[in-house]
């Protein structure tokens, strides 16, 4: 199963809006392996954002990203990455279709209320900066057999 990196900006906790976001993962059938709740440094938002920080909005987004908790969470399912990425929504609110995440519950381009990985290898990367091993809950999602066609021994 693939897994994904998912973080609810202090936007989404100050407007609580947390389980409404989460409801949407895990009614889609993706499982939360790993969830915990933290304010970010500036160093480890940084290190996050590195690829933004010749960008002009660079600043205000580590600012923002620091300025109260966040939610963090690992999600597994397959195409975790993909699936996660069309729930969340294009990258501004004003213009993320309805339907997702972004589309739904939000106007902004810069307080967009949730990251979420863009490929296999960034979500390695970031769970690994996020999460150490034994933060991971060890078990088996009980309705795994329900949302895929295991029946080959790969989600289908
Ligand atoms: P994310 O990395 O947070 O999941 O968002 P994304 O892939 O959809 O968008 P990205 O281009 O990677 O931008 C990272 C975050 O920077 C903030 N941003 N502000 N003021 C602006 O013009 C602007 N542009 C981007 C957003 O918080 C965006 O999610
Ligand atoms: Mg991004």
């Amino acid at each position: 199963m693939d897994r994904t990196l998912i973080i609810l900006k202090p936007d989404a906790v100050q407007r609580g809006l947390m389980g409404a976001i989460i409801s949407r993962f895990e009614a889609k059938g993706l499982a939360v392996m790993a969830m915990k709740m933290v304010k970010l440094s500036r160093a480890t938002t940084e290190a996050h954002y590195e690829m933004h920080r010749e960008r002009p909005f660079f600043n205000s987004l580590v600012n923002f990203m620091t300025s109260g908790p966040v939610v963090l969470m690992v999600l597994e399912g397959n195409h975790a990455v993909d699936v996660s990425r069309k729930l969340i929504g294009a990258t501004a609110g004003f213009k993320a279709e309805p339907g997702t995440i972004r589309g739904d519950f939000g106007m902004s381009g810069a307080n967009n209320l949730i990251h979420g990985s863009d490929s296999n290898e960034s979500a390695k990367i970031e769970i690994d900066r996020f999460f150490k091993p034994e933060e991971f809950c060890s078990y088996e999602p009980a309705l795994r057999n329900w949302i895929y066609d295991m029946s080959g021994g790969k989600p289908q």
